[in-house]
């Protein structure tokens, strides 16, 4: 399938894994682009640029393919080595960058002089049309759905999608809630160039998490994601367990006064915990809705085979087939 997403990063499917911490390491991202999408490390799970360096240099060595790297700007006081992050990324050959959280504008020079495409992840028309607006070349729109942060204002992919395609001249793919065909034919549908998929990825052979992880997201239906850190403006959709039910609980009784602190236990430190130890019940980690749509553990490339075929057959014979009286007619 050829879409402005397809040629604009080189690759065969229409398909990008979105950078996920602690998941998103070479492995899983060398997986993905070797069954022909797009696959993503992320920068920051890696303590340093040198540390990044090592993992950009383990990809490589596990594909010939193009992959990218997610660089997610946190609303922290005490920032990570930004500059050094993107220097890994240039001086490893790296072509291809996902930016996330915080406006990306200070890096982009660096990375549009070396050559570097530059997909946005927002979660509003706003935000997309700044990232246009700024140079970006293209944006990830992430619906309500999103495992992760879906932001604030909680528009759905049904509206998002559409109102993206309204105001946008750069390509953008449709983000959150996306698992499998049909997701992909209804993205295309509402004016997306392909997919970007989060939880779906972590639920397959290649993703590096602990078995545990993976059971939890298929054993998880379409009403097991919670939001939390609302009051904090810092939403993040999680998959629930004990210790996000104690955390809605803190939410609930501290309101307006809630602080990062009240709530440092259950989101601090979790992520190695969860994905690399099993402890699925340790505290508050990312998880989409889509979770209900998640019934196996295929490898990448079953996934994005079954998901391109299936696509094909529902264009052609599904929509197609839903106007062919009209051909007959015209007989
Ligand atoms: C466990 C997990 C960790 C994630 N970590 C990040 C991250 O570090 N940076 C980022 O930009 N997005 C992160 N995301 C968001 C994904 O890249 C993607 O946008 C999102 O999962 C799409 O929604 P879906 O899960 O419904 O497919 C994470 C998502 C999950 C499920």
């Amino acid at each position: 399938m050829k879409t402005r997403i397809t040629e604009l990063f080189g690759i065969e499917h229409p398909i990008i894994q979105g950078g996920m911490h602690y998941v998103a390491f070479a492995e899983l991202a060398a997986a993905v682009s070797n069954a022909g999408g797009l696959g993503i490390i992320t920068a920051l799970t890696q303590k340093s640029p040198e540390d990044l360096a090592r993992e950009i240099e383990r990809c490589r060595q596990m594909t010939d393919k193009p992959f990218g790297v997610n660089v997610t700007f946190l609303p922290t006081v005490m920032a990570p080595d930004y500059p050094g992050y993107i220097r890994a990324i240039i001086d490893g050959g790296v072509r291809i960058v996902e930016t996330a959280g915080r406006n990306p504008q200070e890096h982009l020079p660096a990375l549009k002089d070396a050559g570097v495409k530059v997909i946005h992840k927002c979660t509003s028309v706003r935000h997309a049309l700044k990232a246009e607006k700024i140079g970006c070349d293209a944006v990830s729109v992430d619906g309500f759905e999103c495992g992760g942060h879906p932001g604030e204002d909680d528009i759905p992919n049904m509206i998002l999608l559409p109102r993206a395609a309204e105001e946008l001249q750069i390509p953008f793919v449709a983000s959150g809630g996306m698992a499998d065909a049909r997701s992909l034919v209804a993205s295309l549908a509402l004016g997306a160039e392909g997919i970007n998929m989060g939880t779906r990825f972590i639920a397959t052979r290649e993703a590096p998490v602990h078995e545990k992880v993976k059971q939890a997201i298929l054993a998880a239906s379409e009403l097991d994601t919670r939001l939390v850190m609302r009051p904090l403006r810092n939403t993040e959709r999680v998959l629930k367990n004990a210790a996000v039910e104690r955390l809605l609980e803190k939410e609930a009784t501290l309101g307006k006064n809630l602080q990062f602190e009240d709530i440092i236990e259950e989101v601090a430190g979790v992520y190695p915990k969860v994905m690399t130890e099993g402890e699925v019940d340790a505290g508050a980690w990312s998880c989409g809705m889509v979770a209900g749509l998640i019934h196996d553990i295929p490898t990448c490339k079953e996934l994005l085979d079954r998901i391109m075929s299936e696509a094909e057959a529902i264009i052609q014979a599904r929509l197609t087939g839903l106007l062919a009286h009209r051909k007959e007619n015209a007989i």
